[in-house]
């Protein structure tokens, strides 16, 4: 089975899909982290950025064998990330690397696009929003950066993201809008497993 959750950044996709994961003993896969270990690779001037190999194991993130969980959330590798992936190359690659790991079991599987071009045949589908306001303070608290600057980049990878000729952020059809303005985890996680239970 798989469990899509799609919706642009600070909706809480990746806390609650990781609560929703270990909630139903399905692996989480960050689909996100692999657009940064790509922007990560060519900020580091690599050769050939989408060769290393990239592995999720016990929370950490991979990439060549060195553990760069820590490293591909500066703001740095987060503007480059959503550079990299308006590239048909490079979605072209991590969306077959994609449908290769969701094949192997029941996942619960995060990002942008995963409902609509990842996995269309997801048997659920969520686009979670909050509006912009709330999504810069969450992150803010995550980082300790300012709620303000933070907005600012955030409205502009939005657009990047939402504009982008190639798979840009919409919801698909059948997807299910969850909106967690003002709404705790444990909430946001109950509804999903209700949505769940609906369709199992
Ligand atoms: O979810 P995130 O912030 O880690 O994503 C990093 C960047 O990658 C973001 O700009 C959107 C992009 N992305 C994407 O285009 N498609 C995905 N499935 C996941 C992320």
């Amino acid at each position: 089975m798989l469990i899509a959750i799609d919706g642009p950044a600070g909706a809480g996709k990746s806390t609650v899909a990781r609560a929703v994961a270990d909630a139903l003993g399905f692996t989480y896969l960050d689909s996100g982290a692999m657009y940064r270990c790509v922007a990560l690779a060519e900020l580091r001037g690599t050769a050939d950025p989408l060769a290393g190999e990239i592995e999720f194991r016990g929370g950490r993130v991979k990439l060549a064998g060195e553990d760069v969980t820590d490293e591909i959330r500066t703001p740095e590798v987060s503007a480059r990330a959503s550079e990299v992936a308006a590239r048909p190359e490079v979605r072209r690659h991590l969306v077959a690397l994609q449908r290769e790991m969701i094949r192997q079991g029941d996942y619960v599987a995060e990002g942008r696009d995963i409902g609509t071009v990842v996995a269309p045949d997801a048997e659920l589908k969520v686009f979670l929003t909050a509006s912009p306001q709330e999504r810069a303070q969450r992150r803010a608290a995550q980082t300790g950066a300012d709620p303000a600057q933070v907005l600012a980049e955030q409205l502009e990878r939005d657009e990047r993201d939402c504009t982008r000729a190639h798979s840009p952020l919409q919801p698909a059809d059948d997807a299910l809008q969850v909106d967690t303005t003002g709404l705790s985890v444990d909430a946001v996680v109950d509804r999903i497993a209700q949505l769940v239970q609906a369709v199992r």
